[in-house]
């Protein structure tokens, strides 16, 4: 079933509400993730980590995009930025993210809103803004997400986003061999998939029947079309890198010598002039 009937602030909104549900998952490691945080913990995957060096010299506040629970948006002041900003559009994400943030007596502000509407108090902002690993399925409005980039930037500031990799979308998650998954086996399709509840190997069962849930609205999305709106926005393409590393275990049943052969992530590092 597609999403066609419905507009991108009401897909964003049921999102929202999905969002909220898994958040439950996510409280239940708040005390640990406040420890790790505490004790300098740094919540990146590896091929993040070049990307994120020597923060301390030049980067005095850093938004990170789709926050979640606040524990990547700490880690890069464990990294050494002097401020750190969230925006995520789940209030009990947002909460989480408060509850650590005071624990740890960190510089920290919060905003919960769909991206789209980000405050225009933090426009003119940001030495970086950070975002991705499970964020971009969420959006359906790659133009105004790119504008929203574009007007937090500082002049010279950067753009660093690390996600799932265009092609990971097109392989059947289930199966134990490569083939082509039978509802996102298509790299070229624009069809709004919408589902309830989440897999086994990342939220899991949030206690009731999945019919229950709220609905979930997402796409996948070319290479191209998450890098023209940027470009559009004024942009300017540094570097861009595909990883094998994968950042969620998504085919937990493919081989591993497979799966280090394929695209599973990518980095983009976009200037603002
Ligand atoms: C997979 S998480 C982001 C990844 C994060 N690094 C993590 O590991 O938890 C996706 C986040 O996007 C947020 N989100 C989804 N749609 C959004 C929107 N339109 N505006 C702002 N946040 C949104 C959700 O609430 C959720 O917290």
């Amino acid at each position: 079933m597609g999403g066609e009937h419905m507009n991108t602030r009401e897909m964003h909104q049921s999102n929202r509400a999905a969002w909220n549900e898994a958040a439950a998952h996510y409280a239940e490691t708040t005390a640990e993730r406040i420890e790790f945080l505490r004790s300098g913990g740094v919540n990146f995957e590896a091929p993040e980590l070049p990307y994120l060096q020597n923060l301390g010299d030049w980067c005095a506040r850093a938004i990170h995009l789709q926050c979640a629970g606040g524990t990547d948006t700490l880690s890069l002041w464990n990294l050494g930025v002097k401020e750190v900003v969230g925006v995520d559009i789940s209030d009990d994400m947002i909460a989480i993210a408060r509850t650590k943030s005071d624990a740890l007596n960190a510089p920290a502000l919060w905003f919960c809103n769909d991206i789209l509407d980000t405050s225009h108090t933090l426009d003119g902002t940001a030495d970086l803004v950070y975002t991705g690993r499970g964020a971009l399925c969420w959006l359906h409005d790659m133009d105004g997400w790119a504008g929203v980039i574009a007007r937090l930037l500082k002049p010279g500031g950067r753009l660093y986003l690390y996600d799932g990799h265009p092609l990971s979308w097109i392989w059947d998650m289930e199966a134990a061999e490569l083939k082509l998954d039978p509802v996102y086996g298509d790299y070229f399709q624009t069809t709004v998939q919408t589902n309830q509840g989440w897999g086994p190997t990342y939220i899991g069962d949030l206690g009731k029947p999945k019919e229950e849930l709220a609905r979930k609205y997402e796409t996948q999305k070319t290479f191209g079309q998450i890098l023209n709106p940027l470009l559009q926005a004024g942009l300017r393409l540094e570097k861009m890198e595909e990883h094998p590393e994968e950042y969620w275990e998504a085919f937990p049943n493919l081989p591993k010598d497979i799966l280090s052969r394929l695209p599973n992530t990518f980095s983009l590092l976009m200037r603002k002039d």
